[in-house]
């Protein structure tokens, strides 16, 4: 039972059907030949399907390898962009909630480049405060700021940002915003033109296209200095031969998902609402963390649900759960095996020990509710399991610091 669909969805039959026609296709998209013409067409026909997906102008999609490399261009290209421009330009505002992808961007900016990082503190639910952002504004900071940097919606809490009040207070101050959509797009409406964004980056494996392809929809005015030089495909933004099957696929991905958003979404998140019900039944100890969907239905993604279970760690949960069939995911990554609580967790307030008990339960277009019925059957022993493993780690731990006190 996948219930991990953040990390990636299974690969949709449309999108499926795309990349095997046009994968046996030979041609270069920048080939003046007729099979180079054939598969520029063919990433033409994509590109004006992703930007009526997005509601963007398909100048406006630059074709990247995912979204690590669309949030890597973004954050340093309109850096480096605005930088030039105007030296004085070197903080970077940014949530504290981000992806790695945007997060180890402006830690390396700030590393390498001479970057000021400013990180946006956010509420008990994971959504931007958006009082410490108008501060931070109104300081008189406006004038250093490169960029800002806030994503449509949390890969681990599944919290919904206020895009369009982030984009409203940037635009006083004539900053560009930059928002990571990878886990909103093609979960709930996305309207890149009416967000006001100025760059927003998706990914194809979270909405049923291929791993290795995604977009940066980047505003036709907006200046972009590019990360990798080359070729100039992309409006010179991003060089790189196009992959025109993956590209196709991706495009079939996004008019599936959005085409039937509004009735997928409703569905997905009864079944969401299930698991949350499940977990709340049997262990009321556990704690939902991000948005409560049955006091705001708007500020949480239909397909998360994400607790933290007190007293487990998240990595036993998730080993025991696997044991029983059940596939989930403690909602961050682990740098070298070595598990870490997460800064979003943190970010929201929670203490180590409690962010250590993080379980993310996600669901998609293959989800069914007996999926949940077979999570429901396997979480009492899996948590009672992993309950008496962290009981023992917390004990020999603190054996172990009392030994070398
Ligand atoms: C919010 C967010 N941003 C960026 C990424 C990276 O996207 P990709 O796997 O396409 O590089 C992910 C994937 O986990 C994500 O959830």
């Amino acid at each position: 039972m996948y219930l991990d669909h953040a990390a990636t969805t299974p690969i949709s039959a449309p999108a499926l059907a795309a990349l095997t026609s046009v994968i046996t296709r030979s041609g270069n998209p920048s080939s003046l030949h007729g099979s180079g013409r054939r598969a520029r067409a063919t990433v033409e026909a994509a590109r004006e399907t992703i930007a009526a997906a997005a509601g963007a102008h398909p100048t406006e999609v630059i074709f990247t390898s995912g979204g690590t490399e669309a949030d890597n261009l973004a954050v340093k290209g309109l850096f480096w962009s605005r930088r030039d421009a105007e030296p004085a330009r070197t903080r970077i505002l940014v949530s504290s909630v981000e992806h790695a992808a945007v997060q180890d961007t402006v830690e390396w900016l700030e590393k390498h480049e001479g970057a000021e990082a400013v990180w946006l503190p956010v509420h008990a639910d994971g959504t931007l405060d958006l009082a410490a952002l108008e501060k931070e504004l109104a300081d008189g900071g406006a004038d250093s700021v490169a960029l800002l940097s806030c994503m449509w919606a949390n890969n681990e809490v599944g919290t919904i940002q206020p895009i369009a009040e982030v984009v409203a207070l940037a635009g006083r101050h004539g900053i560009p915003v930059h928002s990571d959509a990878v886990q909103a797009f093609g979960s709930i409406p996305v309207d890149f033109r009416e967000s006001g964004l100025a760059a927003m980056s998706i990914s194809g494996h979270k909405i049923g296209g291929p791993v290795g392809v995604g977009a940066l929809l980047l505003g036709r005015a907006v200046k972009l200095t590019p990360v990798q030089h080359g070729g100039g495909q992309e409006r010179t933004v991003r060089s790189g031969t196009l992959d025109t099957a993956g590209i196709a696929a991706f495009a079939a991905a996004a008019a599936d998902v959005t085409g039937n958003l509004a009735a997928e979404s409703a569905r997905i998140a009864g079944l969401r609402d299930d698991v949350i019900a499940a977990v709340r039944r049997l262990v009321p100890e556990a704690v939902l963390r991000g948005a409560d969907p049955a006091v705001n239905p708007a500020g949480r993604l239909p397909g998360n649900a994400h607790f933290t279970f007190p007293g487990c760690e998240g990595d036993s949960l998730l080993f025991l759960l696997d044991m029983a069939g059940i596939e989930s995911s403690t909602g961050s990554a682990c740098t070298a095996g070595v598990p870490r609580p997460s800064h979003v967790l943190l970010a929201m307030g929670l203490d180590e020990d409690t962010a250590r008990g993080a379980q993310r339960f996600s669901l998609g277009h293959t989800s069914t509710p007996e999926d949940v019925d077979a999570f429901a059957a396997a979480l009492p022993d899996a948590h009672a399991r992993a309950k008496t493993a962290g009981m023992a780690a917390h004990v020999s731990s603190i054996e172990t610091a009392s030994t070398f006190r």
